[in-house]
């Protein structure tokens, strides 16, 4: 939801909001619609402006949604032979919540629409079949039930039987609300009761489910949000970006994947999104790959530094580029904005603290060398999925720079680590609090203590060695150096 914050209501939007609101009471008054319908939407767009301090795009795309929901509704009604209540109500909660991750919004929405539907329904001279049994009251509460229980039973879908599975659980809230407000006996018994009012409440949620799968792709790309399908796309290592990545920068790929594992669980443990933030892991880097050699994590086999023979200055350049190249990348592939944002953010506006010292040493005093032009350009991290793999993108380094990495020395460092990043200001643009820095800091203490820990060497059996007298612990990850490396990633 960030993306649509907003910095300030200009004139531009309200005028817009205005003339929208005002072409909307023009529309329902042609059409015979309740008045209702634009007051409803007045009171969302104070909500989305006000409170929620969103931008107009956000207003468009929901009065959008809403529109072809009542357009369809009132099509299938006028115009088709469809019974009413078929009409899949909860998609468009299903629709929001998958959109947006957002549940609040997804819950105002969610009775804006069944307060909608249900004037349609009960006042359209079409709908004779609802009118028998329902009062406007009854049925906005069926259709608002259902709805809620898309809304918490679709969230974090990852999958389609997920989606399907939510369908289901609309159907049956639907028809359990409809058998409390109607229960008598003589009705229950009554041969069309079922195929008339049960039948059609307990399969709109399942058509619904239908209805988001065979357009979500269209709604998230034609307003340029992020789901967790397509997510999972982006995780998919066949995607032509990531098999480049593996290929060309095999060592920047075993570094993201770790910062992905230890980031991802940190993100759980504060409430961020999850998926997002492995992802994000993933792509964070993708600029290292057009001169891999320059970064330590590539430089397998013990070869030559590259930096050795560079100048600091020239370092700094090559470093610097790794995150101009990213977004270049990113926008050669069409990756999302928000996976750009990993990019462009995961190093905040840190220092290249070991080019600058560097520099410092050349150049034989301080006034000389800005610190400035050694830190990165920014923008710092604006979300606490960014911020979190800022933190896991540093963390991760230093750790694989620790000798004989024990869990009290990982602590320490990240511990020490995320300090350093508070103090320079890093976290100051997202709104991650004390506590959940707390959190983020014992699961990466945890993720990275069982990748990076040292482990008790066994005694050789095949030469009949024992190794008990031997050094007692060698590092267990094959990514860490012999020797502590300064990381030139400007970590
Ligand atoms: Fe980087
Ligand atoms: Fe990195």
């Amino acid at each position: 939801m960030k993306e649509f914050i907003q910095t300030h209501i200009s004139f531009k939007d309200a005028a817009l909001v205005f003339f929208t609101l005002l072409l909307l009471i023009l529309f329902c008054q042609v059409v015979g619609f309740s008045l209702i319908i634009p007051l409803l939407l007045l009171f969302l767009g104070v909500h989305i402006f006000f409170l929620r301090k969103a931008d107009f795009r956000l207003f468009l795309q929901l009065g959008l949604l809403l529109s072809l929901n009542v357009a369809g509704t009132n099509y299938i009604m006028q115009h088709t032979v469809i019974q009413p209540l078929f009409i899949p109500v909860a998609g468009f909660s299903m629709l929001v919540i998958l959109l947006y991750n957002d549940a609040e919004l997804a819950f105002l929405m969610a009775f804006v629409s069944s307060v909608i539907t249900s004037l349609l329904l009960t006042n359209n001279p079409y709908a004779v079949n609802t009118r028998e049994l329902f009062t406007g009251m009854d049925i906005m509460l069926i259709l608002f039930l259902g709805n809620l229980s898309a809304v918490y039973t679709v969230k974090g879908a990852r999958t389609r039987g997920h989606v399907m599975a939510s369908g289901l659980y609309v159907g049956i809230i639907q028809v359990i609300a409809f058998l409390i407000f109607h229960h008598e006996t003589d009705l229950l018994v009554s041969s069309d009761f079922a195929l008339k009012y049960i039948r059609p409440l307990a399969l709109n949620g399942v058509i619904s489910s239908f209805v988001v799968m065979a357009t979500l792709k269209v709604f998230e790309t034609w307003f340029g949000v992020l789901t967790n399908f397509s997510l999972l796309e982006l995780a998919d290592f066949n995607q032509p970006l990531l098999k480049r990545l593996i290929l060309e920068a095999p060592g920047t790929y075993h570094h993201s994947l770790v910062v992905s594992n230890i980031a991802e669980a940190a993100a759980e443990a504060v409430g961020a999104n999850a998926l997002l933030t492995r992802v994000g892991a993933y792509y964070h880097d993708v600029g290292k790959m057009l001169k891999p050699e320059y970064f330590t994590e590539n430089q397998l086999g013990g070869g030559e530094n590259k930096h050795d023979v560079l100048e600091a200055n020239i370092s700094r350049l090559v470093i610097l580029n790794h995150v101009k190249e990213g977004q270049e990348l990113a926008r050669k592939y069409k990756l999302n904005p928000k996976i750009h944002d990993f990019i462009v953010q995961h190093h905040g506006t840190g220092l290249m603290y070991f080019f600058y010292q560097r520099a410092l040493e050349d150049a034989g005093g301080r006034d000389s060398v800005k610190e400035d032009t050694f830190r990165y350009p920014g923008p710092k991290p604006q979300t606490k999925e960014t911020a979190i793999v800022l933190l896991a993108d540093s963390t991760e380094a230093a750790t694989r720079a620790v000798e004989d990495p024990t869990p009290k020395k990982i602590e320490e460092t990240v511990r020490k680590i995320i300090n350093n990043k508070f103090i320079d200001g890093q976290l100051d643009e997202c709104d991650l609090t004390l506590k959940e820095i707390e959190l983020i800091a014992l699961a990466f203490t945890r993720g990275l203590s069982a990748m990076y820990h040292s482990r008790v060497r066994y005694p050789d059996k095949k030469n009949g060695n024992d190794s008990r007298n031997q050094k007692s612990a060698e590092k267990s990850s094959p990514a860490s150096p012999s020797a502590p490396t300064p990381d030139p990633d400007g970590a």
